[in-house]
């Protein structure tokens, strides 16, 4: 089944080329769904799209995000407005302008209008920020540029109607899950080389120790009767952590990075705590 989702920001890490190969993962119904490493949010609208779930609940970390994503639930016509107005004076100067801006000065719907035009405009469509939190990815160069869609933005208006949306972090999806409930966990990639992090989306990096507080979580869901899925990279470390559970392979083309010649395709896991449908239909 081919489902096209929208799109309201690039983010690293982004799930949409891997929607088709989860598709046979995720279950069959989808009652109440929740997902703490929103990041881009590809997951979240296609399983929205698909499975039409009563209760959504979307959280990151990242305080940035979450504001864009609820302007874009609350005050759609404002943010269109908003960024349509950045949009008209883009230049290489105006750009440099809006980067060193405070996001905290703005208000929610400049500040949402803000994180758009940069994300559309930067390089490579990267959210990087400096040890203080400082958005700081140069400006990109861009053959079509498209800062306003407006329909994407419409319909992700109209996906999220109803979602409940926080900046958290991901323990607190303990504060929500309900036994029978649909998680994903998206968490930033472990490195696949040790110390190598690239992702960093917020001031604090994702540890080694926090990959384990997370297992930790993966298994009181477990306990709690959830079901959930995890995905991350195909690393030792990810395969030995998560082994008691049932861990597949996909196959991503992974963009961003920052050496080019390593744009290539890599092996990710998706690790589930219940049997996927298409392996109970082979097997049973
Ligand atoms: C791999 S990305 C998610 C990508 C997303 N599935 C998509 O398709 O775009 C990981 C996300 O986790 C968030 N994150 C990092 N540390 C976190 C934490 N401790 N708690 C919650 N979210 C966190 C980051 O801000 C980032 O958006």
């Amino acid at each position: 089944m081919r489902i096209e989702i929208p799109t309201l920001v690039k983010w690293a890490g982004g799930k949409k080329q891997l929607l088709n190969q989860f598709d046979k993962f995720f279950p069959k119904k989808i009652d109440r769904y929740i997902e703490p490493f929103l990041g881009g949010g590809a997951v979240a609208f296609y399983i929205i799209k698909r499975f039409h779930p009563k209760n959504v609940f979307l959280s990151d970390i990242n305080e940035e995000l979450v504001n864009a994503y609820k302007a874009v639930q609350l005050n759609v016509p404002e943010l269109i407005e908003a960024l349509s107005l950045l949009a008209k004076k883009h230049s290489k100067e105006f750009y440099y302008k809006i980067r060193a801006q405070d996001p905290q000065k703005l208000s929610d719907v400049d500040r949402a209008a803000r994180l758009i035009y940069l994300n559309k405009t930067c390089f490579n469509g990267l959210y990087r920020v400096n040890s203080e939190g400082k958005f700081n990815v140069p400006i990109g160069e861009h053959k079509h540029l498209q800062i306003v869609d407006t329909k994407d933005l419409m319909e992700i208006n109209h996906l999220l109607k109803h979602a409940i949306i926080k900046t958290m972090p991901f323990e607190k999806v303990l504060d929500f899950a309900k036994k029978g409930d649909f998680i994903y966990l998206d968490p930033p990639y472990y490195p696949l080389k040790e110390g190598k992090s690239f992702t960093k989306y917020h001031k604090g990096d994702f540890s080694k120790i926090d990959q384990e507080r997370l297992k930790s979580i993966f298994d009181k869901l477990t306990k709690r009767g959830c079901k959930a899925m995890l995905s991350n990279s195909d690393a030792p470390f990810i395969r030995d952590l998560y082994k008691e559970y049932s861990i597949q392979i996909v196959q991503a083309r992974r963009m961003i990075n920052c050496d080019a010649t390593k744009r290539g395709k890599i092996n990710e896991v998706v690790v589930t705590n219940y049997k996927p449908i298409y392996q109970k239909t082979l097997i049973d």
